[in-house]
């Protein structure tokens, strides 16, 4: 409850359909970061089941939209069998410069997901994973991403559920919100602002999809230790621009004693994370 009073303290937060800044803007290092740090620990365990919701399969044409680093796409390739097929597009250079390192037969682009620079029905399946959170206009960046999808195609996305259902992170934001003021309140705020599920499902029917479907997964978010999980947090995230060095230690300090529940007897940090996956298909 402690959660919900202090939601409604911050302006640009639940809501599906007003604009918010946030758009997990990264430069070189803290990208590097992200790929080695944040993409093992969390973001790698939606890749298989987003991939088997969409049914990518060989052969088909791929769009990973909001690529970050490429964990997706890199997925995607391994299925489809063919790296020329698969694309991913991202806002962010430094990300892309990570992606194109890892993975160069890809083809990685610059490109805002309510501009993407292909034709109607290019692509089997169009994946966007954790990311749709940052896109001021959702049902657009819906709506374009629906376009490129070819007729008999599909489009899925994943995304954080919502802060009541996140056991571990929801006392987590409590903490860091309060400590580091609203510019770090409004990130940390953001990435829990489309996890209702209802309303995902309603936003890939408005941008015309069919057959929506979905998978709530409740997975873990592991580090080696509480200080790992904190310096990822900070550093992997646009954060690390926000705070100075006195919040960040109270940050460590409050997060050493919330999160000592999820700390096993080797001294590691394993607590759930829920997320949504939605799927739906174009009309053929
Ligand atoms: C948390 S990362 C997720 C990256 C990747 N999908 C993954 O699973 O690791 C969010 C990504 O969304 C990208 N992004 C934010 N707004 C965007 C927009 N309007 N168009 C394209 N990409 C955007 C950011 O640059 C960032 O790389």
């Amino acid at each position: 409850m402690l959660v919900r009073r202090f939601w409604a303290t911050i302006p640009d937060v639940d809501t599906t359909h007003e604009p918010t800044p946030e758009r997990f803007q990264l430069g070189s290092a803290a990208a590097e970061a992200y790929e080695a740090q944040f993409v093992p620990a969390l973001f790698a365990q939606w890749v298989a089941p987003l991939l088997d919701l969409a049914g990518v399969r060989a052969g088909q044409r791929v769009l990973d939209v909001a690529c970050g680093t490429g964990v997706v796409a890199r997925a995607a390739a391994d299925r489809t069998g063919r790296e020329a097929d698969v694309i991913g597009v991202d806002l962010n250079e430094a990300m892309l410069a990570v992606a194109r390192r890892i993975r160069p037969g890809i083809g990685w682009q610059a490109s805002d997901v309510t501009d993407l620079p292909f034709p109607g029905g290019t692509f089997d399946a169009v994946l966007c994973q954790m990311a749709l959170m940052f896109f001021p206009d959702r049902h657009a960046a819906m709506a374009e991403i629906a376009r490129v999808v070819a007729p008999g195609g599909v489009a899925a996305i994943a995304v954080p559920a919502s802060l009541d259902d996140q056991e571990a992170f929801a006392p987590f934001v409590e903490l860091a919100s309060a400590q580091a003021g609203p510019a770090a309140a409004a990130l940390l705020s953001t990435y829990f602002t489309c996890g209702d599920l209802d309303e995902l499902t309603r936003l890939a029917s408005a941008a015309g999809l069919h057959d929506v479907a979905s998978r709530t997964i409740t997975g873990r978010y592991r580090f080696g230790s509480i200080d790992a999980a904190v310096t990822t947090e900070v550093e992997s995230t646009p954060l690390i621009d926000r705070i100075d060095t006195q919040v960040y230690q109270r940050i460590r300090d409050g997060a050493r004693e919330l999160w000592q529940p999820f700390v096993t007897p080797t001294g590691a940090l394993d607590a759930p994370f829920t997320a949504h996956l939605v799927v739906g298909r174009k009309p053929r």
